[in-house]
């Protein structure tokens, strides 16, 4: 009955994002949730992917080569870059965002999300964001900074303006080694 995070996340994006939309995958890493976006929003879709490390871009963009998926724009940056890329593919609206933080799996540990990019990110993600789209971030907390980001988070998504913004957390509270959860802010 209850969706696990991950999949959870996913379904956020498939009620709210259509074909046709430009979308954001702010921490490619391997690549999974790139594929995703890139084949929920279609051939007429893109998506827009940044990870500042050149392993995860390059398993990105081989993951997306294999499965034949070709509207994405994989960046080797900083997600806190985003707007820049916006104005180089002139994007003027986005029908969602998803990120992954912490550190990828199988990878330098001590390469993480930070709270000051992570939420610079965002900031400039909700302008763009249309309404009634998300913004979803799998927060990840049990790693060395991860608490510190997941404060940061909560700290600034608590204080977004209720009458245009809805922000929901949801995971599991009786699961060992600090499980991840969601946040998804919703442009109202
Ligand atoms: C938990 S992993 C993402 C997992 C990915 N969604 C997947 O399905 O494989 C987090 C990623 O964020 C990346 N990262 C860290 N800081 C970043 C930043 N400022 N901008 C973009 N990516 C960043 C890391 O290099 C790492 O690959």
């Amino acid at each position: 009955m209850l969706k696990r995070v991950i999949s959870y996340a996913h379904e956020l994006m498939e009620t709210t994002v259509n074909p046709g939309e430009t979308v954001v995958d702010g921490t490619c890493g391997n690549g999974k949730d790139t594929l995703f976006l890139g084949k929920l929003v279609g051939q007429t879709g893109h998506v827009v992917g940044f990870d500042i490390q050149a392993d995860a871009i390059a398993n990105t963009k081989a993951l997306l080569e294999q499965e034949e998926v070709k509207n994405a724009h994989v960046i080797h940056d900083g997600h806190e870059h985003v707007e820049h890329y916006f104005k180089k593919y002139k994007v003027e609206s986005i029908g969602g965002a998803i990120f992954n933080l912490g550190y990828l799996p199988g990878s330098d540990k001590s390469v993480i999300t930070t709270p000051t990019t992570t939420i610079q990110a965002i900031d400039t993600l909700v302008a763009y964001l249309k309404k009634g789209g998300l913004i979803v971030l799998v927060v990840y907390h049990g790693h060395p900074g991860g608490d510190t980001e997941r404060d940061a988070l909560f700290n600034h998504l608590s204080k977004l303006e209720q009458r245009q913004f809805n922000v929901l957390q949801y995971g599991f509270i009786n699961q060992k080694n600090s499980p991840p959860f969601i946040l998804a802010i919703e442009k109202k």
